[in-house]
């Protein structure tokens, strides 16, 4: 438990993937006045140096947002996403990379909340001093299964729950997808994004089984291929569900990632 660390993955093409989707959800949200919650239950570091050793051990956001940086993208989602990136690099070179949560953070206003769960000892600690002295957000050490369970529903009746564990463990993908069964009985107002890894192994498929098995579930999946992806890594492509998914976010994300498809050739 707790081996994994997302310094050695960050920016790559699954941080990408996950993170339009992430962006493209937030930016409903703030389409209504009314405040929200967002809850990031693997919540991770809050943000990475990509100059770090670990970062640099396999170099995975070569193959992600480096490539990204100097693309003039058509689609309003790639340009936002690449503006943001931007205001943490200089132009001609990526070094910082901020993960959900700083992402996340970025998109609440005065009223909104943000819940940050991470359970690794070491990262915890850098989570909680980057957002340290910010009055709407909450960074919690404990268990995210156990938090989940606890924190749901929200009182601002509306809002995001963001699911990005590290399946460290096979059981893992059905346990997730258990969890959501229930979490989305209880509060079924919330719009729920979770992303899977599609490895070698195929074990994310009983997760989407899981998922897809519910009718009452409104879904929406999407997975990103990446041609260049180095096998070495196993990692073959990211997917994402989006459980009660906002008005046209489907046409958003297929439209940012038609534009993607041509630069990861
Ligand atoms: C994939 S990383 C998160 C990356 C982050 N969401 C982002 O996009 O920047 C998963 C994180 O979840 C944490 N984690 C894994 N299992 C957990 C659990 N049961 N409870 C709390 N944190 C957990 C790991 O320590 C790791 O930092």
């Amino acid at each position: 438990m707790y081996s994994y660390l997302h310094r050695y993955h960050a920016g790559n093409f699954a941080d990408v993937h996950k993170h339009l989707v992430l962006m493209a959800t937030l930016n409903k949200l703030i389409q209504k006045p009314s405040p929200f919650c967002v809850l990031d239950a693997f919540a991770g570091e809050g943000q990475y140096r990509l100059d770090s050793e670990e970062s640099k051990k396999n170099a995975e956001f070569e193959n992600g947002i480096a490539p990204l940086l100097n693309l003039k993208p058509a689609s309003l989602l790639v340009t936002q996403y690449i503006a943001l990136i931007q205001r943490y690099n200089t132009e001609s070179q990526i070094q910082t990379y901020p993960g959900s949560p700083e992402i996340i953070a970025k998109y609440l206003r005065t009223n909104d909340k943000g819940i940050f769960i991470e359970g690794h000892p070491s990262c915890y600690p850098i989570l909680k001093n980057h957002f340290k002295g910010q009055a709407n957000i909450h960074v919690h050490k404990r268990d995210a299964y156990e938090a989940l369970s606890a924190l749901i529903p929200f009182k601002e009746k509306r809002g995001l729950v963001f699911l990005d564990p590290s399946y460290e463990v096979k059981s893992e993908y059905e346990k997730i997808a258990t969890q959501l069964i229930h979490l989305y009985a209880k509060f079924s107002n919330a719009i729920y994004l979770i992303w899977y890894p599609i490895l070698v192994d195929g074990h994310h498929e009983r997760l989407k089984e899981i998922l897809h098995s519910h009718a009452t579930l409104k879904l929406f999946q999407h997975e990103f291929y990446p041609k260049n992806t180095n096998l070495a890594h196993r990692l073959r492509g990211s997917g994402i569900i989006l459980i009660n998914p906002p008005w046209q976010i489907d046409e958003i994300i297929r439209e940012a990632f038609t534009e993607l498809e041509s630069v990861f050739l």
